[in-house]
């Protein structure tokens, strides 16, 4: 149980000793002077009883069991319950954070099996911007459950199959035909230009691109070879980019659209036979209630074309089937844009209606919003194309050497270029990370890879001086002694902050919400700093404060790398 959580535990207790069984409210306070957490539910439930607020709180603590983890509480206001942690209390919590490789974080009793349905890119296309917050959210979050210990899925829903691999196919073969060895797939945004254009101007090309798309759906084994080659020149090129963003996906997390193939054909017979799908124009369509359009009329959502061609919801609801019944889901993840909120939600509609998964199967869409250029406007390049990943990662080591030559012109070779790639990478994944997903954010390079604010280099900085400290001290964390001592206002500001890591890390799992792990590794910086000012570490006469204060930084820097590691975030000894 996080602190959070026994906080309620405790309050909600005290209230229905006394008749109430409204919500404590607990939550951390905004300020010092009102405690570390304190209790909003009272003012409700003193509503429910007609009983005066500051009465029913004076009830309320009169029932209050503190033990030993409660210092004092005082009532506020109309009748918030202020509530103070006990120094010695939030030390042994510090002390056991340092001495167990999990910071002692409150695991779940039942592991879950969740699918993290993340980045899925398109084949013969490259990675572009739009794939990175799918990309850097999804993986922060699969850190995350993984690291509770959950059984984690990860998904990689990747768009390799429909209509377009027909003209895909055809062009392959004319580029195979004209420069034998050559792939010509090495720039795959060219590719698909080139063959959507041959497409579009040459009617014996998209003859033949048509008839491939009807023979590669028939199982052609010629077609079937060259789309193989397809997907896996795009997926080996994917793999490297993943790499590169020290993203987890592998090969072997691959799970693209063609997989659910041969269910899709049953899906639309048992829909049909269920009644949930009817033809309509030839096509076979399912209407929902649930989707209105502007004539109040419910919508028809295809699942089936005239042309016998089966679309991306088709897909979607096999997939969402086979997560079920094959992978065992206990709750899926779908990290895709806010644009296709309304996919979503019909695909699982129709899936439920359906009877394929239970009522306890939980679907969550993490959506985002998109990255906008400092003009506010999509995030383009000058000419208005989209921006691919791999050109936008190679400005960013062109910033970040520039910006660390400047910083630390000692640093050199491999030492150098390690600082580069943590600090490249780390600022672009961390100025995705740190804002909430669910708004657009602007992409500015000079506020990412600064070193002031809430940014990645300031905190690799900060992970980095409080290994210095130790450096200099000759020692290792395992070998402090002695017991951590709270005395000064910043020691027990950073120790109380410090023990919030476990209520955080319950929040970012439960609302895919990295941000939010962001801001508190932020919040530990800055209060690592203040007490560092403020309170000598090294230099201090009496050993066993030294010692204290040497396991705080100790606990600090363990949070950070570990906090870090869960945004996917490299660190480095120094910078
Ligand atoms: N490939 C799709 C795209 O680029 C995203 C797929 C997301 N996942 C899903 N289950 N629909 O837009």
């Amino acid at each position: 149980m996080n602190i959070q959580q026994l906080l309620s535990q405790k309050i909600s207790q005290a209230m229905v000793a006394v008749g109430s069984n409204a919500d404590a409210l607990v939550k951390p306070s905004a300020k010092v002077q009102f405690g570390d957490y304190q209790a909003n539910g009272i003012m409700a439930a003193a509503k429910k009883l007609g009983l005066p607020p500051r009465q029913l709180a004076e009830k309320v603590i009169a029932q209050l069991d503190l033990g030993d983890v409660i210092e004092k509480v005082e009532i506020a206001g109309p009748g918030f319950i202020n509530i103070f942690l006990n120094n010695s209390w939030i030390a042994a919590q510090n002390e056991l954070a340092l001495q167990n490789d999990k910071l002692n974080i409150t695991l779940p009793e039942v592991p879950q099996t969740v699918v993290v349905d993340y980045s899925a890119p398109n084949v013969a296309k490259e990675m572009h911007v739009g794939h990175l917050r799918s990309t850097i959210i999804g993986d922060s979050s699969v850190r995350v459950l993984s690291f509770l210990g959950h059984n984690v899925i990860r998904a990689n829903h990747v768009g390799d199959w429909g209509t377009q691999f027909g003209m895909l196919i055809a062009y392959l073969e004319k580029m195979q035909n004209e420069h034998a060895n050559d792939m010509a797939l090495s720039d795959l945004e060219s590719f698909y230009r080139q063959a959507k254009k041959m497409y579009d101007e040459d009617a014996e090309f998209a003859e033949k691109a048509r008839n491939y798309v009807v023979k590669l759906q028939g199982g052609d084994e010629y077609c079937l070879t060259m789309w193989r080659k397809l997907v896996d020149i795009t997926m080996s090129q994917n793999i490297a980019t993943y790499k590169r963003l020290n993203v987890t996906l592998s090969l072997a997390d691959t799970m693209g659209e063609s997989i659910y193939n041969s269910m899709l054909p049953v899906i639309v017979a048992d829909l049909k036979q269920r009644g949930l799908a009817v033809e309509s124009n030839g096509a076979t369509v399912v209407f929902l209630d649930e989707f209105m359009n502007k004539e109040g009329e419910p919508i028809g959502v295809i699942i089936q074309k005239s042309d016998g061609g089966y679309l991306y919801t088709t897909t979607d609801i096999a997939c969402l089937k086979y997560r079920y019944e094959n992978l065992h889901a206990d709750r899926i993840l779908y990290y895709i844009d806010s644009r296709q909120h309304q996919h979503l939600e019909q695909v699982w509609m129709i899936a439920r209606k359906a009877d394929y998964i239970p009522e306890s199967l939980k679907l969550e869409h993490h959506m985002f919003g998109m990255m906008l250029g400092k003009d506010g406007r999509p995030f383009k390049t000058r000419s208005g194309d989209t921006i691919k990943l791999n050109d936008l990662l190679d400005e960013a080591m062109q910033r970040a050497t520039a910006l660390i030559q400047s910083k630390n012109p000692q640093l050199t070779g491999d030492e150098l270029k390690e600082v580069v790639e943590a600090v490249a990478i780390g600022s672009v994944k961390y100025a995705d990370l740190s804002k909430k997903r669910t708004t657009d954010y602007v992409f500015d390079w000079d506020n990412m890879l600064s070193f002031e604010g809430n940014t990645a280099p300031y905190l690799q900085y900060a992970y980095t001086r409080v290994l210095s400290i130790f450096k200099k001290a000759d020692l290792t964390a395992s070998q402090l002694t002695g017991k951590i001592l709270l005395d000064d206002d910043k020691e027990r500001a950073l120790a109380a902050r410090l023990i919030q890591f476990d209520e955080t890390v319950a929040a970012v799992a439960n609302e895919g919400m990295p941000h939010l792990l962001c801001a508190y590794l932020y919040d530990i910086a800055t209060l690592f700093s203040s007490f560092y000012e403020h309170c000598p570490i090294l230099n201090v006469e009496s050993e066993a404060v030294k010692m204290s204060r040497l396991k705080l930084a100790a606990l600090t820097a363990k949070t950070l790398k570990t906090g870090l590691d869960m945004l996917g975030i490299k660190t480095v000894e120094k910078m």
